[in-house]
């Protein structure tokens, strides 16, 4: 059970009400923060939520391209990051001049890219997707003769093996998911041999071998409700675990790996929280230039599911 600090949580609803404000706030943040939130999700949720919310203002709980995801749909509105330094070193991996040169080096092929890519990045797509959407954004391009995917190369090999499709991939990857191994699975089977096996397509390919599910965060979620089993072993980021929890009362879930934490999605705190309302900032804001063409990769992307 968490300590709550009820004065502050009052100052944050109350400003909140002022600034006619939501908060959003990733499946994988602090449970202090998740408990503020208007809304919790998967990157996809979060999108579609910035999309058609009215709020003025979305206080953004997550990493920064997720904040600049949500300007990009939401241009009118003021995104404000409560900490805008957590960023996401697997969308740093990539950059749009790397891109620009892989799509020179295949002419012919159409640009696919996970939502962890910059805005840049993304204005250099034909489609955006994410952990729920990949297999179905690749799927819906079947008439395509050569598809890049970037820049996670595990996602890309989840994908390629689901579809039946060679994709060029890059080399990216997420720090946090690789932490989980193999025998981190072993030994948590061992332990609890009736348990399911959810894992991140941001996985190693060889844990996501071992996997009874293959799914995003808030796939997890819908799994784990609707699943006969009373427990899962959580192969994701360890914070999941906190929500998995809740809205699951009756069922037992085990993080694969205490390991596997990420660093910039624990940044972002209440007092921070509280001090982004009250200053207004640090604001997200992506050029009209880059928006206008990144907004086409996503919107594709939201056309198809
Ligand atoms: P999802 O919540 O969309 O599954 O993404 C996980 C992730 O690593 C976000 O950075
Ligand atoms: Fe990026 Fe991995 Fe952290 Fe997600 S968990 S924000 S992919 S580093």
């Amino acid at each position: 059970m968490i300590k709550e600090d009820k004065e502050l949580i009052r100052k944050i609803k109350e400003l909140k009400k002022k600034r006619n404000a939501i908060i959003l706030a990733h499946n994988y943040q602090l449970p202090e923060v998740q408990d503020i939130a208007d809304f919790r999700g998967d990157s996809l949720e979060l999108s579609r939520i910035a999309a058609k919310n009215d709020a003025e203002v979305i206080v953004f709980c997550g990493v920064y391209f997720m904040a600049e995801t949500a300007s990009i749909l939401s241009p009118d509105k003021k995104v404000i990051m409560p900490d805008i330094s957590a960023g996401c070193p697997m969308a740093n991996m990539m950059n749009a001049d790397d891109l620009r040169k892989l799509k020179q080096m295949h002419p012919q092929a159409v640009a696919v890219g996970y939502v962890n890519t910059s805005a840049e990045v993304k204005a250099e797509l034909d489609y955006c997707c994410t952990s729920t959407n990949a297999a179905s954004v690749v799927n819906a391009l079947k008439d395509k003769k050569e598809i890049i995917f970037v820049p996670d190369k595990y996602l890309a090999d989840y994908v390629s093996k689901k579809c039946g499709r060679k994709l060029i991939s890059w080399h990216g990857f997420c720090p946090t998911h690789v932490k989980i191994l193999p025998e981190d699975l072993s030994r948590e089977k061992k332990f609890h041999p009736k348990a399911k096996v959810m894992v991140h397509p941001e996985c190693l390919s060889s844990v996501v071998a071992l996997a009874d599910a293959v799914l995003s965060t808030s796939q997890m979620g819908k799994f784990a409700k609707e699943s006969p089993a009373k427990e899962f072993i959580v192969g994701t980021e360890a914070g999941l675990v906190y929500r998995l929890k809740q809205d699951n009362p009756d069922k037992e879930f085990y993080p694969a790996s205490e390991r596997a934490v990420c660093p910039n999605m624990k940044r972002t705190t209440q007092e921070k929280v509280l001090w982004a309302l009250e200053e207004l900032k640090d604001e997200v804001r992506v050029s009209d230039e880059i928006r206008k063409k990144a907004r086409l990769a996503i919107e594709r992307m939201l056309a198809i599911i």
